[in-house]
């Protein structure tokens, strides 16, 4: 993502990739140690976690099909929302950022902090945001509509919070009216 806040599963990637790496040296060192000795190749205890890492949250969710389907939901929910229209920045939003192209960059973002294989190329949250002045309340109806997406789409309570945590990341960029 752009210059973005870092939302979760993807600001690990890199650290992620260097233990990879690291478990990896020492599986090769501990296969030639026992290659040397004749013993069985077993690999030692780390790099046996490694090989067998949990699936991602991404495909969890059914892939970039699973996150379409929950965000051109949401979207639709959101963009419909009569709370929130009634900021006129968020109502204004909905011209300036058009329903389908919104569904394309949170589909990215979402596919992109999860572990999926895209690259979001939006504006970061900060500036995408800090216009509508968003308050803690409207954060709420929001969440709330996600969730009744998720619901929707019957993602299991696990992959939600996993998802509401990634989320809630962005939430001190976005929500910047404490009213
Ligand atoms: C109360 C909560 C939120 C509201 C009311 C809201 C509404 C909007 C609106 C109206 C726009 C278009 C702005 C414009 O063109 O002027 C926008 C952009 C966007 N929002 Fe949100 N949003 C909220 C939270 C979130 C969250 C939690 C995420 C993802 C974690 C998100 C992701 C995005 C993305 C990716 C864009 C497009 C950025 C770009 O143009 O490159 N939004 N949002």
């Amino acid at each position: 993502m752009a210059s973005a806040a870092c939302l979760g599963a993807g600001c690990g990637l890199s650290t992620a990739f260097a233990h990879k790496e690291e478990a990896m040296n020492v599986r090769l060192i501990g296969v030639s140690i026992a290659l040397a000795l004749g013993a069985p190749l077993n690999p030692p205890a780390q790099a046996q976690q490694t090989a067998s890492p949990k699936t991602a949250l991404y495909d969890r969710l059914g892939g970039l099909k699973g996150i379409s389907l929950v965000v051109d939901d949401f979207i639709d929910r959101l963009v419909t929302n009569k709370t929130l229209n009634k900021n006129p920045a968020i109502n204004a939003g909905r011209k300036s950022s058009p329903a389908p192209y919104l569904k394309v960059q949170v589909a990215q973002l979402m596919c992109e902090v999860t572990g999926g294989p895209c690259k979001y190329t939006g504006k970061d949250m900060k500036s995408s945001h800090a216009h509508m002045n968003i308050s803690e309340k409207e954060w709420d109806i929001m969440a709330a509509e996600f969730k009744k997406s998720l619901d929707k789409f019957k993602v299991p309570a696990a992959e939600q919070n996993e998802l509401f945590e990634i989320v809630g990341k962005t939430k001190a960029d976005i929500v910047v009216s404490k009213s």
